[in-house]
């Protein structure tokens, strides 16, 4: 199907196939299995404008439409989802929640470095006790005049060791509840804040994933997102373009393994023919590439919504979801396809495998996305019955 992208947009498509053949597959494999962050790959991005993508050029960014964003990683996440993941939390959570709420002293000091790479950013809102449920959070800003005066701990935070800004969800009035968080933006030098070690993880091995620790860590006022006790509300709007990125991301790596299991059914021979010739071979094959293009269209659809400034909320659930199901279900039947050579690193799949399983789990595990799509039925009484 031609979803008709523009000039604009295949542009930036061929742009992402060509680093990624020439920066990320070299190395992918040992990067994964060795825990090595891809420092010189993720400045050779900020260097071609992959970090800032839908950032206001005035600001130092691209100025591109969240489609072209969303091919970018589909391209790149063909390959190194570990890559892809420091890039989606710098370009949607980060950079968009920056753009989108920041003063314009906040973008002037932080989103003009953000968006060229010249800083990475982290998003940190999970907390040890706050992750699927996100107003549970115990980290405190407490309001100390001219500053909060930030407490707590928060973990599983992409880009927590390598990233020069924090955006921190913290509790000012606990008796307001989730009315009560403030969105702080937090430089990492400074005293109080401890980056934990770095987690061993089933996927995504080379990207940074850490535990953050606050200890009395002085926030200036001005350093505030939106008004007073919007923090939480920051989070969720943020979340709702996330899911987009990482819902590209999935979608990349669905791709991905039918790329790789079709090339490896037209190679590989069994009982005197290519094993696609086998029907239980060509019919997964067929299974997946069904359910690739639904979930395209799927992450397109939210992407094309947020670009026409619709409500996106729910579409974004959507497509996270179905795509994350997908990229599992791709990526275990590509490992299946290759049988034995898929049950070892050289052949791609494996990792592919292990990496598609946290997009079930995080910017809200799968569950999370269901619930925000049941409630919205159930909201807008979209399904009133008629014929009974
Ligand atoms: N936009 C704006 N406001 C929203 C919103 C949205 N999309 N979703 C919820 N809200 C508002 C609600 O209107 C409500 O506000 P009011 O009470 O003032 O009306 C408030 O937020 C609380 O909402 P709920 O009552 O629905 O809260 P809940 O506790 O029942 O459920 C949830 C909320 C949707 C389940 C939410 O907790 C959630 O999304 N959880 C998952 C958290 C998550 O995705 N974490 C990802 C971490 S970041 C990450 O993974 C990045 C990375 O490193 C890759």
């Amino acid at each position: 199907m031609n979803y008709s992208l523009t000039e604009e947009q295949l542009v930036v498509q061929e742009a992402a196939r060509e680093f990624t053949q020439k920066e990320l597959l070299p190395g992918v494999i040992e990067r994964d299995r060795d825990m090595i962050y891809p420092k010189e790959q993720v400045r050779t991005m900020g260097e071609l404008g992959f970090l800032g993508m839908m950032v206001n050029p005035k600001y130092g960014g691209g100025g591109m439409d969240t489609l072209s964003y969303v091919v970018a990683m589909e391209e790149i996440s063909k390959v190194d989802s570990s890559v892809s993941v420091i890039m989606s939390v710098n370009n949607s959570l980060v950079c968009w929640g920056l753009e989108e709420y920041g003063t314009e002293e906040q973008k002037e000091k932080y989103l003009t470095k953000l968006a060229t790479g010249e800083y990475i950013g982290a998003f940190c809102l999970s907390e040890p006790g706050a992750g699927s449920d996100a107003t549970s959070q115990k980290t405190t800003a407490i309001d100390k005049g001219d500053h909060y005066l930030l407490n707590g701990t928060k973990n599983w935070i992409t880009n927590g060791g390598t990233s020069q800004v924090h955006l921190v969800m913290a509790q000012s009035d606990q008796e307001k509840g989730h009315r009560g968080v403030n969105a702080l933006i937090v430089d990492t030098s400074w005293e109080g804040v401890t980056i934990g070690a770095k987690e061993d993880k089933l996927g995504i091995r080379a990207s940074d994933t850490h535990t953050i620790m606050y200890n009395d860590v002085k926030v200036p006022k001005e350093n505030r997102l939106g008004k007073e006790g919007f923090g939480f509300k920051f989070a969720m709007k943020t979340l709702s373009g996330g899911r987009i990125g990482i819902a590209a991301q999935a979608l990349g790596i669905a791709a991905g393994s039918l790329e790789l299991a079709t090339k490896y059914a037209q190679e590989r021979e069994t009982f005197g023919k290519p094993i696609y010739k086998h029907q239980a071979v060509g019919f997964k094959l067929a299974d997946m590439e069904t359910q690739i293009e639904a979930a395209r269209m799927l992450v397109y659809r939210a992407a094309q919504m947020k670009d026409k400034g619709l409500d996106y909320t729910v579409a974004s659930s959507m497509a996270k979801f179905y795509a994350a199901e997908t990229a599992m279900k791709a990526a275990v039947e590509a490992v299946q396809i290759h049988g034995g050579y898929g049950y070892v690193k050289e052949y791609h799949v494996e990792r592919l495998m292990r990496d598609a399983k946290i997009t079930q789990i995080y910017e809200g595990t799968s569950e999370i996305q269901q619930m925000v799509i049941s409630r919205n039925i159930l909201k807008d009484n979209l399904y009133e019955p008629i014929l009974f």
